[in-house]
């Protein structure tokens, strides 16, 4: 049995500047992290954009980052933990720099960039491809750490919780077998439900998997039905992730036209395309009932070329790749969704209602968002709950044990047909309601009615089949759908688009 005082769950920006900081502290305590892909493999590796920080208080400052924060989140945030993340972020930023991540300079100074919802221009990035460049400069440096140990294509299945604390865990092996393991400290870092629907940002990997876990082990989950949508996804149907246009491109000075090539957001919010996604994202779903079209477009036809292949080359390559040019064509875009605000309950120190279980980045809820999570604060959120996590942890580990009575393979090995085909058919259709739920108002019974018989039918095959990633995933994918459509009964996150989206 694999024993480890601390088992990380993820290798996104938060799971892997955990482990950093923990391993750094102390030296004495062995780190296990697990990931059901391979380590670079993770929604952090998409992240475009940048991170969110001030660092030019002469022309900026903290007050104003916070109420950025407030306003995008629809007055929902938690305040005490908007100042600390806000306040924070100089000092994690700089950390990261310290571990070699390199953010685009100029004259001497960074090159701040500015995105919806931001009152100034704050976000550190590199190029258009920042989250690329975090996980490289992390995964390098948890390589170089003797005590920490990465375990790919190892996937969390089920936690074991004794006496109200987490303790051990089942993770099933590419050698499709299912084992055990007991830790003194549980961190999950494992990302968002983007998967959940049928368009998304999210790679293939964000099933949701944390909150499903967390969920069993009897944590408390909030805000599930706060699900962000993403303005400006380029529309191309049937492809799974969405390829995202940062941000940062409107930010530049990219424009949203209407079929007829006008721009219409200043109907809807004086900021125009700087409003922030929630606002964008309706407003583009108000121009699809109006038009009957599935996609409007972003207009970089006047931007300077030389400049906008400096920012944006990924952008740029992909679009060329697909026969368009940003500097000639129209690039057509849809909203997608794009972020989980809500997740496993933690306090200030990421600890969950669950003694022993920790959770930061997107499975974490927090408080930080509300409603809407401001551009670029989740990498930042990521950062500042990772080393809020390693200070609690290094603090409190000394006082727990590493047990290993009590254990009980619940699972075994389980003979048995993989029948891959089915499960796609219940992910498709799983995928298709949620869209159909938030989209076009399907009703809540009828959501509800679908995932009770998906199901059953997931079920079964887990009864007649060999446990496969793709079983394990679905399954906690429906979890996690039963969670959202039993917490939108609060009200779900704006906006109701269309049915012309996307289809
Ligand atoms: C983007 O670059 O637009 C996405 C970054 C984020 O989600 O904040």
């Amino acid at each position: 049995m694999l024993k480890t005082d601390i088992l990380v769950v993820g290798t996104g920006i938060a799971g892997l500047f955990f482990a950093i900081k923990t391993a750094m502290k102390r030296k004495d305590l062995s780190i296990t992290i697990m990931t059901k892909d391979f380590a670079e493999v993770s929604n952090t590796q998409f992240a475009q954009g940048g991170i969110a920080a001030v660092l030019n208080t002469l022309e900026d400052s903290f007050e104003q980052h916070i109420d950025d924060t407030i306003r995008a989140g629809g007055g929902c945030s938690d305040k005490e933990v908007v100042r600390m993340v806000v306040e924070q972020a100089p000092e994690r930023l700089y950390e990261l720099i310290g571990l070699g991540v390199h953010f685009d300079t100029v004259n001497k100074g960074y090159d701040l960039a500015l995105e919806g919802g931001h009152s100034h221009k704050r976000i550190l990035h590199h190029g258009d491809t920042t989250g690329e460049e975090v996980e490289r400069a992390l995964l390098a440096t948890v390589m170089s750490l003797s005590n920490i140990t990465i375990l790919e294509k190892h996937t969390v299945i089920d936690l074991v919780v004794e006496n109200k604390t987490c303790v051990g865990a089942f993770y099933f092996t590419p050698d499709n077998r299912i084992h055990y393991t007991r830790f003194r400290t549980l961190v999950l870092s494992t990302g968002g439900c983007g998967q959940l629907f049928k368009h998304t940002t999210n790679p293939a990997i964000a099933t949701a998997d944390g909150i499903a876990i967390a969920y069993r082990a009897g944590a408390e989950i909030a805000d599930m039905q706060y699900i962000q949508f993403h303005p400006t996804a380029l529309y191309e149907p049937g492809k799974n992730p969405s390829f995202l246009l940062t941000e940062a491109l409107r930010g530049y000075g990219a424009h949203i036209v209407n079929h007829e090539g006008k721009r219409f957001l200043f109907q809807t919010d004086s900021r125009g395309e700087l409003a922030t996604r929630d606002i964008v994202s309706g407003a583009i779903g108000e121009e699809f009932r109006k038009s009957g079209k599935n996609c409007v477009f972003l207009d970089c036809r006047h931007l300077d070329k030389e400049t906008f292949a400096v920012h944006f080359p990924a952008i740029l390559a992909y679009c060329k790749s697909i026969k368009l040019d940003p500097f000639t064509d129209l690039l057509p875009i849809t909203p997608v969704a794009h972020y989980q605000c809500g997740g496993i309950v933690v306090n200030k120190n990421a600890q969950s209602s669950v003694n022993g279980l920790y959770a930061i980045g997107e499975c974490a809820r927090t408080g930080l968002h509300g409603k809407n999570r401001l551009a670029s604060n989740s990498l930042l959120e990521a950062v500042v709950y990772a080393h809020q996590a390693a200070q609690a942890v290094c603090n409190s580990i000394d006082g727990t044990c590493l047990c290993t009575n009590g254990y009980i393979n619940k699972y075994g090995i389980i003979p048995g047909k993989l029948h891959e085909n089915q499960i796609s058919i219940l992910k498709k259709k799983l995928q298709e309601t949620l869209q159909k739920f938030y989209l076009e108002g399907l009703p809540e019974s009828h959501v509800t009615e679908i995932i009770a018989e998906l199901k059953k039918q997931a079920f079964a095959l887990y009864n007649s089949l060999t446990v496969s990633l793709k079983l394990i995933e679905i399954l906690n994918m429906l979890t996690v759908a039963g969670i959202i459509v039993k917490q939108a009964k609060n009200g779900l996150s704006e906006p109701y688009l269309s049915e012309n989206y996307c289809n």
